[in-house]
């Protein structure tokens, strides 16, 4: 991991008065795979689309391989396999039909594109329903089809859309297991965006957590967890009370002690409030806060300790969980 692959600067993308990607900066080193991790409609596609020139910013410079994606576009086409997040392929051709149309758009052909796309084909384990119609397959299968035909023109830098949404686990694992070679075989950059965020752990080198449109964290997954320092403990309370609070924000084992912001609810009814905890250590900042309230006499309606995860990050950094 050395130089950068992709480069973004500022980059801005908006649908009318809508800012779908605000101003992200970030760059991709050769050999990396780097996440895009965010909720629905945290603008991952569009800062997608943007990078394979499927549409201009209407901002800021994107490079990949040190050309501009407006500019040099063809250049840029010419590197990158591109795996969108909606199914790209001819429903009534056969898997590998529909790889060797792939092939052709990038002016492969002859041997080398029949090489291609058996290669392709071996690579998500589809070799043998390469006459399957489309149609006839799982859908699996087809998301590996769908993979397979990002891969054709054998790309340095291969962008992956939420590869494995609806899919089932053996499917899911393969689609995984498959990019993970890639990078450590072929040395593939990758650009892999979801919102599971297992996955991310797993796969990504480094994470940027994206919500809004707006890059909010981006580092090591270890990193990132190990912004929960001592850990998070979460107390679901009736109302808000900011005494409480304050003192809960002075126990010894307690960094900070605050009210996340009210999500409105769908039924009008009153919601519950929620007291995030900041501890130095989660053990001892659970009996202090339970005592302190046991001292009140105030009521926990829920206690929950958050897992070191990327969920919890997530929930750290903006609020609300991912999947909601
Ligand atoms: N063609 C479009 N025209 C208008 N608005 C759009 C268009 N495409 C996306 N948007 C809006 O831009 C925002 C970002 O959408 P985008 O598809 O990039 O999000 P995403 O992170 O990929 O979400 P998901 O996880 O659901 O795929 C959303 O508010 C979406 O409604
Ligand atoms: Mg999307």
């Amino acid at each position: 991991m050395s130089s950068p692959i992709v480069e973004a600067r500022n980059l801005t993308k908006r649908y009318g008065d809508l800012v779908a990607v605000n101003d992200i900066s970030f760059s991709i080193q050769a050999g990396e795979v780097f996440g895009l991790l965010g909720p629905n409609g945290a603008g991952k596609s569009t800062a997608i689309s943007v990078m394979t020139c499927l549409f201009p910013p209407t901002s800021g410079q994107v490079s990949v391989g040190g050309h501009d994606v407006v500019r040099e576009a063809d250049q840029v086409k010419r590197m990158i396999g591109v795996v969108p997040q909606d199914l790209a392929l001819y429903p009534t051709l056969s898997a590998r039909d529909n790889l060797i149309f792939f092939g052709e758009m990038h002016g492969l052909g002859g041997q080398t594109l029949k090489q291609r796309v058996d290669d392709a084909l071996a690579c998500v384990a589809l070799s043998d329903r390469a006459h399957s119609p489309v149609q006839t397959l799982s859908g699996g299968m087809k998301r590996r089809v769908n993979l397979a035909a990002g891969l054709v023109n054998n790309p340095t830098m291969l962008f992956l859309d939420e590869p494995t949404v609806g899919v089932d686990p053996q499917s899911r694992n393969h689609i995984f297991e498959t990019v993970e070679r890639l990078n450590r075989e072929r040395g593939m950059t990758v650009l892999y965006t979801t919102h599971y965020m297992e996955e991310a752990e797993r796969l990504c080198h480094r994470i940027a957590i994206i919500d809004h449109g707006r890059i909010i964290a981006l580092d090591t997954p270890r990193n990132l967890i190990d912004m929960l320092g001592g850990g998070i403990i979460h107390i679901g309370m009736a109302q808000a009370d900011e005494a409480l609070a304050a003192a809960a924000g002075q126990l010894p084992a307690v960094k900070a002690a605050t009210f996340l912001p009210v999500a409105p609810s769908d039924d009008g009814a009153p919601s519950r409030r929620v007291l995030k905890v900041e501890a130095r250590n989660a053990s001892d900042a659970l009996i202090q806060v339970i005592q302190l309230f046991s001292d009140r006499r105030a009521d926990m309606l829920s206690v929950e300790t958050l897992e070191p995860n990327l969920e919890s990050v997530f929930l750290h950094l903006t609020g609300k969980s991912l999947r909601d």
